[in-house]
């Protein structure tokens, strides 16, 4: 049985894995030539990049360290309240490095934007974030990232790292659930 057939969630098919291949490698492009000749820290934003960023970081053609982070949100399921808090720092110091920050998705911007504030205070020597989905439509507070995978609409999406109440991470799609 695959992985598509064991997740029963009603859904529909939003961007095909081959449209995520090619997307990824078009970031990793654009990544490496802005940083040429240098060499990235890239900070996952755990759960849900894990999988946006293992694909991405095998695209690039410049060296990189990697390390995580993890946020939590207080509320659950699919509505974000707005406070935010740090439940597993970063290790690497980053201190006048150059950081890329590597997010599934962009809703209301309140988590990124807490992240990037708390990241600053670290004193890279550049931090930009690059994000593999972007619901621009959402924003609650003003945040824009500076490489975005796909722009997609209000919904709720799953697939490629992102869940529904942990579901349907795994699923090599990404889907639009539709119940
Ligand atoms: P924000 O703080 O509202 O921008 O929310 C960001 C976080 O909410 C993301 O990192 C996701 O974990 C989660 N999220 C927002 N929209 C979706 C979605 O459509 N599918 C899965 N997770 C989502
Ligand atoms: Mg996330």
């Amino acid at each position: 049985m695959s992985g598509e057939t064991m997740e029963t969630m009603k859904k529909e098919l939003l961007i095909p894995r081959s449209a995520i291949e090619q997307r990824v490698r078009e970031l990793a492009q654009e990544i490496s030539r802005d940083y040429e000749g240098g060499e990235l820290i890239v900070i996952g934003v755990l759960k849900g990049a894990f999988i946006f960023m293992a694909d991405l970081i095998r695209c690039l053609a410049i060296p990189c360290q990697v390390d995580f982070t993890r946020l939590a949100s207080y509320g659950s399921g699919t509505i974000s309240t707005g406070q935010v808090v740090v439940t597993k720092d970063i290790e690497i110091a980053i201190e006048g490095r150059d950081v890329l920050v590597v997010e599934d998705i962009v809703d209301t911007g309140v988590t990124l934007s807490f992240l990037v504030d708390k990241l600053r205070g670290k004193a890279p020597r550049s931090l930009k974030v690059c994000t593999f989905l972007d619901k621009k439509r959402r924003r609650k507070v003003p945040f824009e990232a500076d490489y975005v995978g796909f722009t997609i609409e209000d919904g709720f999406v799953v697939g490629y790292g992102l869940d529904f109440d942990e579901r349907a991470r795994f699923l090599p799609d990404v889907y639009v659930v539709t119940e």
